[in-house]
């Protein structure tokens, strides 16, 4: 991040930020996020990974990416996601969060779906590259897909308490906790609530 834009993120003798540091610091990402200020979200954020390259959150077996939380406060949460080559998340919502993602390494794909209670229709696809940006209101449905090996922030406001995953295959909205990831939990781990999508009317 820029260094002496503000004295709460001033660094420490050896180069580090201090933890009130750091919570302002990510407390001023989520509000120039909330804000739709992409551009300075963009600086501060390429600034701070430059200066300090960060641990890449390795996914677990049968995991789309590796999950970091970095903060979790009243204005929300900061989570740094590691993501192996072809790593897809399923289709999810944030709950009543607002959510969004800066690329920081790496190719993805972002889809977004329409859901009518039976069937998830894709609504747009686009591409993102490093230092892209793209948001979801509370309520929307998106995944991302990697193009290839790739480290990507994401910001939520407030924190996620519950989300919506899709899992077309079962045909089941899934409602799961905020401390999954975005991706059908294995053995229903996390799972609150699960509704069986309706059946897709017969052609008259
Ligand atoms: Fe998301």
């Amino acid at each position: 991040m820029a260094r002496g834009t503000s004295g709460a993120s001033e660094r420490r003798g050896d180069g580090s930020m201090g933890d009130g540091s750091m919570r302002s610091f990510w407390q001023e990402l989520l509000d120039l996020a909330q804000r739709g200020a992409s551009g300075e979200l963009r600086a501060r954020t390429a600034q701070h990974f430059a200066d300090s390259r960060p641990a890449w959150p390795r996914p677990r077996a049968a995991e789309p990416y590796g999950r970091q939380l970095l903060h979790r406060g009243p204005a929300g949460e900061v989570m740094l996601a590691g993501w192996a080559l072809g790593g897809r998340s399923a289709p999810h919502d944030h709950g009543s969060a607002a959510g969004f993602v800066l690329v920081l390494e790496g190719q993805f794909s972002e889809s977004n779906y329409l859901f009518d209670g039976r069937e998830l229709q894709c609504s747009a696809r686009r591409d993102l590259g490093v230092l892209d940006f793209t948001s979801a209101q509370a309520g929307a449905i998106h995944d991302l897909h990697a193009i290839s090996c790739g480290l990507t922030l994401h910001l939520y406001t407030p924190g996620i308490v519950a989300m919506r995953v899709y899992d077309v295959e079962r045909r089941a909205t899934l409602l799961v906790t905020g401390d999954g990831g975005a991706w059908i939990p294995r053995g229903g781990a996390g799972v609150r609530e699960a509704v069986a999508w309706a059946p897709v009317a017969a052609p008259c």
